[in-house]
């Protein structure tokens, strides 16, 4: 890619900081998110326009209080600190940060004291948010105080000969209004950025790289029906035509209309390169007996691989594999750093002899920003605003086992779920919501004047920025029970609903 501009972003904890680097794209500069503890020459290597320090729980007094490489106050590169990154600039810097007497949380007016090009624009002052235990008792030399609230009586700093800036209240949350004023100020007054990144400039340096990297070789990418490879393929297509092949793996556990709806979004354009394997039969054969959930995940996995090397292998000269990872993978997988940048090694999981390269067009994004592109690219809503489906699909949804019959039940009643949930206008609120079978599980019912022996529904929906954490979601008592009567009404089998009302910890999202 065409060297970007970059903000580099030091993760200090706060379960803000994918909101700031989101926000520095947003304001039009690429940003990425790393490690609090990144020496400088690794910091160097990035060669930043600017470092934000992001907030974080610990106490700069705390025995293992994370602190920055100090190089970087010597390095002359702009500084912005945000909370924690303000008190721990300060403490490292020799000035002072003490316990408050009380805890600062929620709006505040921030009044601005001293002129300085980080508040250019804002003549008084602006409302802001909030949350700190700590603050700042006294500057380090050099620095001037540029803004105070009623509690903070230094809630900004700054040293503009060497452009260092820090801010107690977070300018990155929707609470504080003018927070994108105070981003831009610091981005194109301080540190001198040109802003250089876009959607469709992503979109067009992408596809010219594709192209290039590819050449006149083939190349193959897995969709899954999900919103990552779907915009990944997508975007691959753009660049090289009918070099892509796509192979879509039905293995049975998909849910309603899922495997028609990529289907229809890509076998018209891709024509033969679209190769569309219905392999539902053997992963139930693979799937008999199995209980154990780990089991099934291995199995599922296992057999995935077998079917899509099998299918790869029919397609000549194919040196690449397109994936639709995404930033969070990335750091969910704990690969840092070094593996973000380096992006050419062989696939977890694929064996040996399929020798691909990887081509990953989406590793540096997040996951709204992925949807965005892929709007861009003309991908139908319906499939962007999909909702998170595990790779083993509905067979973790089944406590025990997997077969035609459970499968029949688990997935009406995860479509009467998700149209409910869509019906009641949630679909973009709610981060998930499905249903799930516990076949371990049965209970007594009536039905007419018979009694029933039958299996409950569990209905699951959460909230979640990120499926690391999730809260279970207050669903309306009448939508409850709408789907609790559809369930029972319309699925044999089942005469009982019940609602899953824990978060994520201690819970998982999904039940397996
Ligand atoms: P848990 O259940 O761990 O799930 O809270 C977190 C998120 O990941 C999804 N998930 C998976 N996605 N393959 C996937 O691609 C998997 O094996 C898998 N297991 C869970 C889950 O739906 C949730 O969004």
């Amino acid at each position: 890619m065409k060297e970007h501009e970059v903000v580099v972003v030091m993760d200090f904890g706060a379960q803000y900081n994918q909101l700031i680097a989101r926000r520095i794209r947003e304001a039009g500069v690429f940003s990425i998110l790393v490690p609090y503890n990144m020496p400088l020459e690794e910091i160097r290597a990035l060669n930043p326009k600017a470092i934000i320090l992001s907030g974080g729980p610990a106490s700069v007094y705390s025995p293992n209080a994370p602190r920055v490489d100090s190089g970087i106050f010597k390095a002359n590169i702009p500084i912005l600190g945000i909370c924690y990154g303000m008190q721990i600039m300060i403490h490292q810097l020799g000035g002072r940060v003490d316990r408050a007497t009380k805890r600062e949380y929620g709006h505040a007016y921030l009044e601005v004291t001293t002129p300085s090009p980080l508040f250019a624009g804002v003549k008084k002052g602006m409302e802001v948010w909030m949350s700190h235990g700590d603050h700042v008792q006294t500057i380090p030399a050099g620095f001037k105080i540029l803004a105070r609230t009623e509690n903070s009586a230094i809630a900004a700093v700054g040293h503009e000969e060497k452009n260092i800036f820090a801010v107690q209240f977070h300018p990155e949350v929707t609470h504080t209004p003018r927070g994108m004023e105070i981003f831009r100020n610091f981005l194109y007054e301080i540190a001198g950025c040109r802003g250089d990144w876009t959607d469709a400039s992503f979109v067009e340096e992408k596809t010219q790289e594709i192209a290039e990297t590819v050449g006149d070789k083939a190349l193959v990418c897995g969709l899954s029906g999900g919103v990552d490879s779907a915009v990944a393929a997508r975007l691959v297509q753009r660049a090289v035509g009918k070099k892509l092949y796509c192979i879509f793996v039905n293995h049975g556990l998909l849910r309603e209309g899922e495997a028609e709806e990529v289907k229809s979004v890509f076998q018209e354009e891709l024509g033969e390169n679209f190769i569309y394997v219905a392999a539902q039969d053997r992963f139930l054969q693979k799937l008999k007996g199995i209980t154990d959930p780990e089991e099934k995940r291995r199995v599922i996995g296992h057999e995935f691989i077998a079917v899509f090397e099998e299918e790869a292998q029919k397609i000549p000269d194919v040196k690449y594999l397109a994936q639709g990872t995404v930033y969070s993978d990335v750091i969910e997988s704990g690969l840092g750093i070094a593996a973000r940048i380096k992006s050419h090694h062989n696939v977890g999981g694929l064996p040996e002899t399929m020798k691909f390269e990887l081509i990953e067009p989406l590793r540096e994004l997040f996951k709204d920003e992925v949807k965005r592109i892929g709007k861009l690219l003309g991908l139908p809503d319906a499939l962007l605003w999909r909702q998170p489906f595990p790779g083993p699909g509905l067979a973790v949804r089944i406590i025990g086992e997997v077969n035609e019959k459970n499968l029949k039940i688990v997935r009406l009643a995860d479509k009467i779920v998700r149209d409910e949930i869509k019906e009641g206008g949630l679909e973009k609120e709610i981060w998930q919501a499905f249903a799930v079978l516990p076949t371990t599980l049965r209970s007594v019912g009536v039905m007419g004047d018979g009694r029933t022996y039958a299996y409950p529904v569990v209905v699951r929906a959460v909230t979640s920025e990120d499926a690391m954490t999730a809260s279970w979601a207050y669903l309306s008592q009448e939508l409850l029970q709408r789907i609790s009567r559809r369930i029972t009404n319309e699925i044999d089998d089942v005469n009982r609903v019940l609602y899953d009302i824990t978060s994520k910890p201690p819970a998982t999202i999904e039940w397996e």
